[in-house]
C-alpha cells in the first residue's frame, strides 16, 4: 500500500481555505487506498518566531481541524511533529548532504527572508526545507499531497533521497509530489494574483475555516472581481472570477466548464452569493466537529499521543537504518 505523508503548519486560530482546498480536502479521499501519515508541523512554525502562550492551543486547533475535515485517526496516523523526535534527528543528517547553494535557491526562503530583513532571518528558516524533507523521508513516503507553493521543496526532497541512496545505499523511497491541477492554488480574494496566505498584508481576502459563516460570506461577496460581466474562467484576464470558480469547483466537485454554463447570462453577484452558501455548507459541519474535539482537550491529547506512538514505530526504523548506513555505532 502506498504511503502518503503531508502536514500543515499550525497557524493562528484557524487554517484557511487555501490549506483546505490545496491540501486537507485532498487528503481525506487518499485515506481509502493509501497508508496515510498526517502531522501538524509545529516545528516549522517556529522558523519565523513563535508565541509560547498560544503554541499548544494552535497545535490542538489545527489537529482538531484535520479530524473535523475528515482525517480518521483510526485509519490514518495523525501526529504532532515535535512529538516524534526522529523528524529532527533525520533532518540533521539531511542538512549534512544538502549544499549551501542548493538551500539558498529555495524561492520561499528568498521571499520570506527579503520580507523579514536579514537581521530577522534565522538559520532555521534557511534549513526549513530540509526538515520538510526529513518529515517526508522518515516515513518512506511515496506520495505527498501539497499545494503548488510546495513544489520546489518536494523537488529538493527527491534530490536528497536520491543522493542519500546513491552515497550510502538504497534507504529511502523517492516520493512524488501530488499537486492537483485544479485546486493547487487558491488566491487572495482581494488580490487574486497573490496566493491566499495567513501572512497577507490585509485580512479581507482570507477565508478562515473556523470564522463565523457571516464573516466569511461577507468576504466572499466583497471579493475583487474583474472588468466585464461574463462568468468565465480566464486566469489572465479574469483572475478574480477564475479564483471564485476554482474554489466553487473544488468544494462541490462540479467541473469549471459546467459552472460557466450554469452562470451564462447571470451576473458576478449571483456567483458570489452561491459560493458564499457553498462555503458555509462546507465549513459548518467542520466547525461543529472541531468545537466538540476542542471541548475535550485531554481526549484530543490522548489521541495525538497514540498517533505519535504509531508514527515512531515507522520513523525509528528508518532512522536506525540511516544511522547504520552512515556507520554510527549501534544504539544502546
Ligand atoms: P503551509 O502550512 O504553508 O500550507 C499547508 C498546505 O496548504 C497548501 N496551501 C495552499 N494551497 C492552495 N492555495 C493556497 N493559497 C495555499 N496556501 C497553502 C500548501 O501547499 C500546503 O500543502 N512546509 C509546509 C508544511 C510541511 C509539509 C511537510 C508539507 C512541513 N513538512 C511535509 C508536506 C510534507 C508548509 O508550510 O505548508
Amino acid at each position: 500500500v502506498p504511503r502518503v505523508v503531508s502536514g500543515v503548519q499550525p497557524s493562528a486560530d484557524s487554517l484557511h481555505l487555501g490549506n483546505y482546498v490545496g491540501a486537507l480536502r485532498n487528503w481525506v479521499d487518499m485515506q481509502d487506498d493509501n497508508d496515510c501519515v498526517f502531522f501538524v508541523a509545529d516545528l516549522h512554525s517556529i522558523t519565523t518566531g513563535q508565541d509560547p502562550a498560544t503554541m499548544s492551543e494552535r497545535t490542538r486547533v489545527t489537529a482538531a481541524q484535520y479530524i473535523a475535515a475528515g482525517i480518521d485517526p483510526e485509519r490514518s496516523t495523525l501526529l504532532i511533529q515535535s512529538q516524534v523526535p526522529e523528524h529532527t534527528q533525520l533532518s540533521w543528517v539531511l542538512n549534512c548532504i544538502t549544499g549551501y547553494g542548493e538551500a539558498a535557491r529555495m524561492t520561499q526562503f528568498k521571499d520570506k527572508s527579503v520580507k523579514q530583513g536579514a537581521e530577522n532571518t534565522t538559520v532555521g528558516l534557511f534549513t526549513y526545507p530540509v526538515l520538510m524533507a526529513a518529515d517526508i523521508l522518515v516515513y518512506q513516503a511515496n506520495q505527498v499531497p501539497v499545494g503548488e507553493d510546495q513544489r520546489q521543496h518536494l523537488e529538493l526532497t527527491r534530490t536528497l533521497a536520491q543522493r542519500f541512496n546513491s552515497r550510502f545505499g538504497e534507504t529511502f523511497a523517492v516520493p512524488d509530489a501530488k499537486i492537483l491541477e485544479n485546486s493547487a492554488k487558491v488566491y487572495d480574494l482581494q488580490n487574486p494574483t497573490a496566493k491566499m496566505s495567513k501572512s497577507a498584508p490585509s485580512d479581507a481576502g482570507l477565508v478562515r475555516l473556523l470564522d463565523p459563516a457571516k464573516k466569511n460570506a461577507k468576504k466572499i461577496k466583497s471579493a475583487v472581481t474583474d472588468d466585464g460581466t461574463e462568468v468565465r474562467f480566464d486566469r489572465q484576464a479574469k483572475p478574480g472570477i477564475s479564483n471564485l470558480l476554482t474554489i466553487y469547483s473544488s468544494l462541490t466537485g462540479t467541473p469549471v466548464g459546467t459552472l460557466e454554463a450554469e452562470y451564462e447570462g447571470r451576473m458576478y453577484g449571483h456567483l458570489k452569493v452561491d459560493l458564499a452558501e457553498v462555503v458555509t455548507q462546507t465549513l459548518d459541519p467542520i466547525q461543529k466537529r472541531a468545537q466538540e474535539l476542542l471541548d475535550d482537550p485531554a481526549e484530543l491529547d490522548r489521541l495525538l499521543a497514540r498517533g505519535a506512538d504509531k508514527a515512531r514505530g515507522i520513523a525509528a526504523q528508518t532512522l536506525r537504518e540511516v544511522y547504520d548506513r552512515m556507520g554510527f555505532l549501534p544504539g544502546v
